[in-house]
């Protein structure tokens, strides 16, 4: 499924929701399930800053902790304010790796409206996964 405007709006209020006072970088995500069901997920900081959760990652906990299992997700958008859309960190590629399918689309916005779209595996290629368990 491709991009649509209305992620756009979506995935601004969950970023207006983030709790980001050390680093003031907001961040929003905007999870969507193949049955149409959407999850919201922002950035979550704390002062101790290791701990700190991101937009990403929370949309798919909020997700998985609502019944969903790996496979069940349609897209996921994500935005930032910055002049380029910035993408998922690489710990957050690794829990796409291992929550959604490969070819799940990844949309990265800014607040400009830029959008640039790639996928689970072209932000992870060779990604470690159950496979190289065995699993
Ligand atoms: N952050 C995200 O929410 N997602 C990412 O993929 C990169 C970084 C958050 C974590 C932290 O709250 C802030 O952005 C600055 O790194």
């Amino acid at each position: 499924m491709s991009y649509q405007s209305h992620y756009f709006k979506e995935v601004r209020e969950a970023q207006r929701r983030s709790y980001s006072p050390y680093s003031n970088f907001k961040v929003g995500a905007y999870l969507k399930a193949k049955d149409g069901r959407t999850f919201y997920g922002t950035n979550v900081e704390n002062a101790a800053y290791s701990m700190c959760i991101c937009a990403e990652r929370a949309s798919l906990v909020a997700a998985i902790s609502a019944g969903y299992q790996p496979g069940d997700f349609e897209s996921i958008t994500v935005t930032v304010d910055s002049e380029v859309p910035s993408s998922p960190c690489g710990e957050c590629r690794q829990v796409l790796k291992e929550l959604c399918d490969d070819d799940m689309p990844v949309y990265m916005t800014n607040h400009k409206g830029d959008m640039i779209e790639s996928t689970v595996k072209e932000l992870l290629p060779y990604g470690f996964s159950g496979k190289d368990l065995n699993k």
